[in-house]
């Protein structure tokens, strides 16, 4: 059986040969004795031209078949150098499956993103998702293969937890407790003890410091896996459910894992620019018209690389009226991330050394005390793709850290312990897939490049 893919990269091989496909009808046209029909079998996001005349036993049923029949076709493969399209297939016999309805909701004309989000579950017979999607499998095979190609472990942290990574208190609760029957316990308060876990439990929001275990026996290591953050910020870059990707590595300090953030980024975006050629030109076609130039830039040229001190003072002379008021403390806002990135590098850049009091715990404390050894590494058209620090190895200041924040020393002795045997410098970073995604394909929402995706009131499928 012949694949579409196939047909179009291999235009030559099959000239005037035969073919059997099986796919799904995007169009038909037919006049009195002929017609066409556009086909798409799924493995690529292009459909090729089926043509077909009244010699067909059928043709009076294959012209009146509905948008996103399935059909198996028979026919000759021949070139059509005259016509926009580069060739087409003469059928010769043309077995209906399985039929659709006239009510079939994609029917051929220009359907918004926004409409699309609502048939999530028929979006991705759409060219666009059928791109989208291919680079978001091949983009996890390329990290995937880059980790492994360097010796890296890959750890399946937990998705329940009994503690918060990220200390934000953005977690969805795990909880097996009936709620129209909570028990309670003498103060009133609801008893975690009868829970599942005899404990309070959450979703992860980072596989971070299980990372760190694995990272201080494997040496190297890396997470693949979905987080999830009960933020409630409707933005198009913000999810409840996305998948993160955290390397740990022993002995390394920040610029260690800097450099290996621009090896990765660098990497993923040369093997979807080599694998989905096709794909990527319609993205900027059709998406994004400077996202091939975009990328192919990123990769002649280093990130470049700042401290948090510095940019706030490159914002604070910009002369641009943000919305967020810059002075040294702030939180970057994805405003003050666009400017430096597009604005002032128009390339990635890392910036470093934020102070510690808008940053986690368990990032490393510098020399002058006010700031962390932590990164941030922002891209034009996102902001933040990447962040990530050298970890506090030193088990005093870790420990004056987890008290000074006031969180609940108990809940991490594990982590504790790590310090106690055998503390090793070592430093690692979360990448948002699907920011990523967004990156390499130009995609303005992150709604967009998630099969369901999961925002603030939405979980429907
Ligand atoms: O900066 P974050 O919160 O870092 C961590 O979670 C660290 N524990 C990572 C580490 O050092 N191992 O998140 C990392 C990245 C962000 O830079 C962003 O790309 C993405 O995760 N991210 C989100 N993506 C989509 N929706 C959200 N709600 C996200 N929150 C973070
Ligand atoms: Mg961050």
């Amino acid at each position: 059986k012949t694949v579409i893919k196939d047909l179009f990269r291999n235009q030559d091989t099959y000239t005037d040969q035969k073919v059997i496909l099986s796919g799904w009808v995007r169009t038909v046209r037919d006049s009195k004795t002929f017609g066409f029909i556009e086909l798409n079998d799924g493995t690529f996001f292009k459909s090729v031209q089926i043509v077909f005349d009244d010699q067909l036993e059928n043709f009076k049923e294959v012209a009146k078949l509905s948008l996103s029949a399935s059909i198996r076709v028979e026919g000759q493969f021949v070139l059509t150098p005259q016509m926009k399209q580069p060739f087409e297939i003469k059928a010769e016999k043309i077995i209906i499956e399985g039929n659709s309805t006239p009510d079939y909701p994609l029917q051929k004309k220009k359907h918004s993103f926004e409409y699309l989000r609502t048939i999530a579950h028929l979006r991705p017979r759409t060219n666009t998702f059928l791109a989208v999607f291919r680079v978001r499998s091949l983009a996890s095979f390329a990290i995937h293969q880059f980790f492994q190609d360097k010796g890296f472990v890959n750890v399946h942290t937990p998705i329940i937890t009994g503690s918060d990574t990220e200390g934000a208190g953005e977690m969805f609760r795990v909880t097996s407790l009936d709620l129209d029957n909570l028990p309670k316990n003498d103060e009133g308060k609801v008893d975690v003890s009868k829970d599942f876990f005899n404990k309070e439990t959450n979703l992860t929001v980072s596989g971070q410091l299980s990372a760190e275990t694995f990272a201080l026996a494997f040496r190297n290591v890396y997470t693949f896996g979905p987080t999830f953050r009960a933020e409630n910020s409707n933005t198009a870059r913000h999810a409840a459910e996305f998948w993160m990707i955290e390397p740990e590595v022993a002995f390394a300090e920040l610029p260690d894992i800097m450099d290996l953030a621009e090896e990765m980024v660098k990497y993923v975006i040369g093997f979807v620019l080599e694998n989905a050629p096709e794909e990527m030109a319609f993205f900027n076609s059709f998406i994004d018209k400077g996202l091939l130039e975009r990328l192919t830039l990123v990769n002649e040229a280093d990130f470049g690389r700042l401290t948090y001190t510095e940019a706030i003072e490159i914002l604070k002379k910009s002369g641009e009226s943000f919305e967020y008021p810059v002075e040294w403390g702030i939180d970057l806002q994805t405003e003050h991330e666009r400017y430096l990135c597009e604005k002032v590098y128009n390339r990635p850049v890392f910036v470093t050394d934020y102070p510690k009091d808008i940053k986690a715990f368990y990032m490393r404390t510098n020399e002058d005390n006010k700031t962390v050894a932590a990164t941030d590494l922002l891209v034009p058209g996102i902001g933040e793709l990447i962040g990530g620090s050298q970890r506090e190895e030193r088990e005093e200041v870790l420990l004056s850290r987890i008290e000074e924040i006031g969180m609940n020393m108990e809940d991490y002795w594990w982590y504790l312990e790590l310090r106690k045997y055998g503390e090793t410098k070592h430093s690692g970073y979360g990448l948002g897939f699907e920011r990523l995604i967004m990156y390499l394909t130009g995609m303005s929402n992150i709604r967009d490049v998630i099969p369901f995706p999961r925002t603030t009131g939405n979980a429907e499928y």
